[in-house]
């Protein structure tokens, strides 16, 4: 059945601001992790420790941990997708870490220039050296259902790589459509293969909202017994190397669903949609959340 409680784990200082055509400046990104943490979000993603070739959105990745580190009213989590990136994260003071593998080879290669299970390889030392220090590592898998390049992905795929990141050790999956062509009807055989292979309870689901479909299929996870949801403050987000894809889920109606539903969140809606009012002025946008245009937030 649903759960009553349902952890939100809030991507938009990482996934949303990857994906900005320009840098937003260091100041405004750590004011955004303070309003977050501010609203009740237990898990904020703050940013990535990867190549700022690839990212340059990220490149001051080592500044915005320096200014948040020392914040405890939340786990902060940072991507890294390598050794190297461990390595930095842990010398900006990061305490909670997550690596990202694909189901789909293309992506892999396009995202992070290499193939599956190479990454897995570069995954395992992570989580090995992640132990060492008793840092918490969480696992992406990316393309779950559709890929930019391959299109439909088989759930055997994604349940392989879930299972695989779920045994070297990471403490929750999270499950994501990167591009947002999913649907309930690709979502259900996606999720029954994936739970067969590693418990609900440690599984999360990650939707971008391109084809408009995020809240249908977050409706179907809950049926299905996943109480971890990823969701972007004012849907912000998308995927550099994922073009086309839109931004996540917007947190704020990710909120206004479950609260109706009577799951609890621990999120303060009102402080929630002034971070996303304070995020989409400095980006001098309309807010992607239905509800913060309802309410007169946008
Ligand atoms: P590469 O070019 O193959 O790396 O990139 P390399 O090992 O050959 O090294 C090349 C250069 O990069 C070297 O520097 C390294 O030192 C440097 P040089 O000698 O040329 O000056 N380098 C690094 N610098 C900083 N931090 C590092 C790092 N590693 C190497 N960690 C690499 C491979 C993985 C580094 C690159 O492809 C990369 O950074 N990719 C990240 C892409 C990314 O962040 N994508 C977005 C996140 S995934 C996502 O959004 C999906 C998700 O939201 C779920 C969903 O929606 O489904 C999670
Ligand atoms: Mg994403």
């Amino acid at each position: 059945g649903m759960p009553n409680h349902v952890k939100i784990v809030e991507v938009g200082p990482r996934d949303g601001l990857q994906n900005e055509k320009n840098m937003v400046p260091t100041h405004i990104k750590v004011e955004l992790i303070q309003r977050l943490v501010s609203a009740g979000l237990s898990v904020v993603e703050a940013t990535s420790f990867v190549s700022p070739k690839w990212v340059p959105q990220l490149s001051d990745a080592k500044d915005v941990m320096k200014a948040v580190y020392h914040v405890d009213a939340a786990r902060l989590l940072v991507l890294t997708p390598n050794l190297k990136g461990f390595e930095a994260a842990i010398a900006a003071g990061a305490k909670d870490i997550a690596v990202f593998a694909s189901a789909s080879e293309s992506f892999s290669k396009s995202n992070i220039n290499c193939s599956i299970d190479e990454s897995l390889v570069r995954y395992r030392a992570v989580v090995a050296a992640a132990k060492k220090l008793s840092i918490p590592v969480r696992g992406y898998v990316s393309c779950i259902v559709g890929c930019p390049v391959e299109g439909p992905i088989p759930p055997a795929k994604v349940a392989y790589v879930a299972k695989e990141l779920y045994d070297m050790g990471c403490y929750e999956i999270s499950l994501g459509d990167t591009i947002g062509t999913g649907t309930p009807g690709t979502v259900i055989p996606m999720l029954e293969a994936v739970m067969a292979v590693v418990p609900v309870d440690k599984l999360a689901v990650h939707f971008h909202d391109t084809y408009g479909q995020s809240l249908p299929n977050i409706l179907v996870s809950l049926q299905m017994g996943i109480s971890t949801l990823d969701s972007s403050v004012a849907g912000l987000g998308g995927c550099p190397y994922a073009k086309g894809a839109s931004g996540n889920v917007a947190t704020e109606d990710v909120v206004y669903m479950l609260h109706g539903l009577g799951i609890t969140t621990n999120v303060d809606l009102e402080k929630l949609l002034s971070a996303g009012e304070f995020i989409c002025k400095h980006l001098g946008r309309l807010s992607g959340s239905k509800t913060a245009i309802a309410l007169g937030r946008a």
